[in-house]
């Protein structure tokens, strides 16, 4: 007993300097660990003031910016181009892929567009093009500064990121002030997620529409807010599987789907839901827009469910008679079928009278329009109206204005 008694404290003690070793081992492994961790990250960004970028805001970055990208994209396992807190003045620049790993674009800082109006070349600012694994995030910011550019009538103004042919990315974070034109393009690009960005513009300027999408599928775009001149979103032929949740839009024209059937063989527009949105002195809520005399497609498969407007002007709207020289084209002969359109739960205020208005083609009526609790009242006073031209379908719930289906 004495002798294991005697023994017992050198065992602990020992058990105790051991403890101590294999945690100091341990603290030393872990600290080895958080070093290489911070190297091997600080290896795949590239900053672009390392690449001869000037913080100023006056002296031209592009070629910085370029060459940044061009390490991130050509480093095996990825890379990503870090714009640091500072102004950067930027020209037009597209920035290729294929890269070899995922890239990113950090934007912690403000891009500058050059202020004269005349400066960009085949109508882009920011282009991204053929990019697999892509993000663009940070709390920066680009700035069009479209002041002078928005006065010059022409539809070649440049949009401020324009993504062509991306296949998984991810924009999240980042603010777009005053584009020239479009605040984002999004053409032939496939599961592409817009996550908290914010679009600003004043409420006259023109075309600067927040993200338009064109032939593009698999698009979210959640919990961001748009206040801008043109339209919030829209959505061009070759939209498909689109889903927008949590948007604020005013002001701004809505969310609009077309104008469709400008020109032959456009692709359907299908499969489209904007949800839990709330839309706030807008021209428009949630639009659905074809030329007057126009070729054939299809818009089908479109759910509009628990939007709240305030103070819109048409809430509801269907206009197929979309039309520039309307003398000409005073008859809706559009030959885009609009098909399976669902409204539910749209509820708030109309700035005019017509809350509900489904102007649909004479050749082609909207057929399986699906209205079920609307809830909308005239802010000017007396009732409501719905207007249904060309229109088959069925209306659920409550009804206000009154259905005309
Ligand atoms: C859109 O939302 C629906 C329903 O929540 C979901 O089934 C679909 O996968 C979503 N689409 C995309 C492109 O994420
Ligand atoms: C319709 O909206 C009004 C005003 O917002 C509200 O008082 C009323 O309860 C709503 N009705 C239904 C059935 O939701």
């Amino acid at each position: 007993m004495k002798k294991s008694r005697g023994q017992k404290p050198g065992i602990v003690e020992e058990e105790r300097k051991m403890g101590l070793n294999s945690s100091h081992i341990e603290c030393l492994v872990l600290i080895a660990i958080l070093l290489c961790i911070t190297k091997c990250y600080a290896q795949n960004v590239f900053n672009i003031m390392q690449f001869g970028a000037s913080n100023d805001g006056r002296t031209d970055s592009t070629q910085a910016l370029s060459k940044a990208w061009r390490q991130a994209c050509w480093r095996d396992g990825g890379g990503v181009v870090l714009v640091p807190d500072g102004r950067f003045l930027i020209f037009s620049l597209v920035l290729k892929g294929p890269c070899k790993g995922s890239i990113g674009l950090r934007i912690n800082g403000q891009l500058l567009a050059p202020i004269d109006p005349n400066f960009a070349i085949a109508q882009i600012w920011l282009s991204i093009y053929e990019v697999d694994n892509l993000f663009v995030d940070g709390y920066g910011s680009f700035d069009g500064r479209g002041f002078l550019a928005w006065s010059i009538k022409t539809f070649n103004r440049p949009i401020s990121m324009k993504l062509t042919k991306i296949n998984h990315a991810r924009i999240t974070g980042i603010t777009s002030y005053n584009s020239k034109f479009f605040h984002f393009g999004v053409h032939g690009c496939s599961d592409v997620t817009f996550d908290h960005i914010r679009v600003m513009a004043p409420r006259d300027s023109p075309n600067t529409d927040g993200i338009h999408i064109s032939k593009s599928s698999g698009i979210n775009i959640v919990h961001s807010r748009f206040d801008t001149g043109d339209d919030c979103i829209s959505l061009g032929p070759g939209s498909r599987f689109i889903n927008i949740t949590n948007i604020h839009c005013g002001p701004g024209h809505g969310i609009s789907i077309g104008s469709l059937g400008k020109y032959p063989n456009e692709e359907d527009v299908s499969d489209v839901l904007v949800r839990d949105s709330t839309f706030v002195g807008t021209d428009n809520g949630v639009r659905i827009k074809t030329w007057s005399s126009s070729h054939p497609s299809f818009v089908t498969k479109i759910v509009f469910l628990n939007l709240e407007m305030k103070d819109v002007r048409n809430p509801m709207i269907i206009d197929q008679k979309y039309c520039l020289d309307c003398s000409r084209d005073k008859m809706s002969t559009s030959r885009v079928q609009i098909r399976d359109v669902r409204y539910e739960g749209i509820r708030g205020t109309s700035a005019t009278q017509a809350a509900v208005n489904f102007e649909c083609s004479q050749v082609f009526p909207c057929e399986g329009i699906v209205l079920q609790d609307i809830n909308l009242s005239f802010n000017g006073g007396g009732q409501p109206t719905s207007i249904c031209h060309n229109v088959k379908g069925s209306a659920f719930g409550k009804q206000l204005p009154s259905s005309c289906l």
